[in-house]
């Protein structure tokens, strides 16, 4: 290490009002010194002070809006539902769909130790939430006889152990040259002063900066030009947290294409004006997604008709499809990308260098949301889905968004395949509400398929039963 680097870096930290990130330099060993320096010239410093002066030292006024009105949603059977399902097939097949998954989050309500995605959801299989969404673009690529890049954006606090989980499980039979994993920015947390945290005192304290990073990590990481030179158009985001997600919907991509849709959300219908998701609305005449954290600054969004449903109904499942091209247009204007502030409790270290683990929240963490996108989209679409087979978010493991819910969630929705197919099947009531069934998408792609299938299939089943990839039966 040069002094040059050192000095270089104690100029740029004054330069910023940071210079007590060097106050235990002198304590520092050699490797230290080093980790610390790296860490400072990782640091998008302008980008920092801007957000400090924006959002700490002054506090935002919330953004005010003379009107605010529901979005339309699209019903998924409305009168192009045909011509939108054979366009969005038609793209699939020609190889300009690649999927996209956000598992960069920290998951830390889940209470699991390791990647989110490597959570054991199946029931009966244990499969993993990675395993289902590999298997389902398995099951789109034999369907539709192409490919489906996956990219998979991971933080560096979960990259490595996600990348020897993906290893480990043989990649679930994709073929690896068509997954590419990326890792997120890590933003610095600051205190309330702006003064930006020391984790240890060659280590700053630093937190993921948010799924709309991921913007700036297609561009910065190369997956943006892999997708163009792969022929890429459209990019099928989803969260890593939701079992049922359709990974590539033909309907809701030729949906998109035809109203020529920079980027287009799937909407389920809020279940309460509460509950914890954002609201798709229009905030005169703009489209934007307000985060549930923000409803009490907008009431209006907590209003309910006569049978008591939330007016503004649409709420944010975390799907969407983006144009590639659009991508690169947000990433060149991304001084005008919105970033939102979080007060957390987040361990530090104190002036005297010992370690503060906090109580109560003592600084704050910078994020961006990809859903902020939608205010700059051209035509920007809203499908509505049900939640069934569509949308189970595993925020817990018990009570709302659980993995019990979701587990019962995906039973139930199995279930309709097998009644639809002539399947005898347990109620699930009383003593059978234990009864628990896994279809793997690899199997079979949907409902239709299914029931073709099926006939090889025995025309009942009394036992918990999983169909694996190769359509061997699990029964217990
Ligand atoms: C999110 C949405 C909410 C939506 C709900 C649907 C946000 C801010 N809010 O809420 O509008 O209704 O999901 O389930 O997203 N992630 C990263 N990097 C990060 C942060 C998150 O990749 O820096 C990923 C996570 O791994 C996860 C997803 O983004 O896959 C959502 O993050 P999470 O914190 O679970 O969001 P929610 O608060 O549940």
């Amino acid at each position: 290490m040069s002094t040059m680097d050192e000095s270089t870096h104690r100029d740029l930290t004054e330069q910023y009002g940071q210079s007590h990130l060097f106050d235990f330099w002198e304590d520092l060993n050699h490797n230290e010194k080093a980790i610390l320096l790296r860490s400072i010239s990782e640091v998008k410093f302008p980008e920092m002070k801007r957000l400090i002066e924006s959002l700490v030292i002054t506090e935002p006024p919330a953004e005010y809006y003379d009107e605010i009105k529901p979005v339309d949603l699209v019903a998924p059977k409305d009168r192009r539902a045909r011509e939108a399902g054979d366009a969005g097939e038609a793209l699939i097949r020609a190889g300009k769909v690649a999927c996209f998954t956000v598992a960069g989050g920290q998951g830390t309500r889940l209470g699991f130790d390791g990647p989110k995605g490597s959570y054991p959801i199946g029931a009966l299989t244990g499969h993993s939430l990675f395993q289902y969404h590999a298997e389902k673009i398995r099951g789109l690529q034999r369907y539709y006889g192409t490919v489906l890049p996956w990219y998979i954006m991971v933080s560096p606090a979960n990259g490595d152990a996600t990348r020897a989980f993906f290893k480990q499980q043989n990649y679930f039979a994709l073929d690896p040259a068509n997954i590419l994993f990326f890792e997120q920015q890590m933003i610095p947390c600051v205190n309330e002063k702006g003064k930006m945290m020391l984790e240890t005192p060659f280590r700053l304290a630093v937190s993921p900066g948010g799924h709309g990073g991921s913007v700036q990590a297609l561009v910065e990481k190369g997956i943006l030009a892999d997708a163009a030179s792969r022929g890429v158009e459209i990019l099928s985001y989803f969260q890593v947290d939701n079992w049922a997600v359709q990974a590539a919907d033909p309907l809701f991509i030729g949906h998109h294409a035809l109203q020529q849709s920079d980027m287009s959300s799937k909407c389920h219908r809020r279940n309460s004006p509460r509950e914890a998701v954002g609201v798709h609305c229009l905030c005169d005449q703009v489209y934007r997604v307000i985060e549930y954290s923000e409803l009490d600054i907008y009431p209006q969004l907590l209003q309910v008709d006569a049978s008591g449903d939330a007016v503004f109904s649409a709420g944010n499942s975390g799907i969407h499809l983006l144009n590639v091209s659009f991508v690169q247009d947000i990433y060149d204007h991304f001084e005008d990308f919105p970033w939102h502030k979080a007060f957390k409790k987040i361990p530090c270290i104190r002036e005297d260098g010992t370690l503060f683990s906090p109580d109560a929240p003592n600084g704050y963490k910078f994020e961006t949301f990809i859903f902020d996108a939608l205010r700059f989209a051209r035509n920007p679409l809203a499908l509505e889905i049900q939640r069934l087979g569509e949308y189970t978010p595993i925020k817990d493991y018990d009570g709302v968004n659980s993995v019990v819910a979701a587990r019962q969630s995906m039973t139930d929705y199995w279930s309709g395949w097998m009644k639809g197919a002539g399947i005898a099947i347990p109620e699930q009531s009383g003593s059978n509400a234990a009864w628990q069934l896994e279809i793997s998408p690899a199997w079979a792609v949907n409902r239709e398929e299914f029931a073709e299938r099926a006939q090889t299939l025995p025309k009942s089943f009394d036992k918990s039963t999983a169909i694996l990839a190769d359509g061997t039966i699990l029964s217990k």
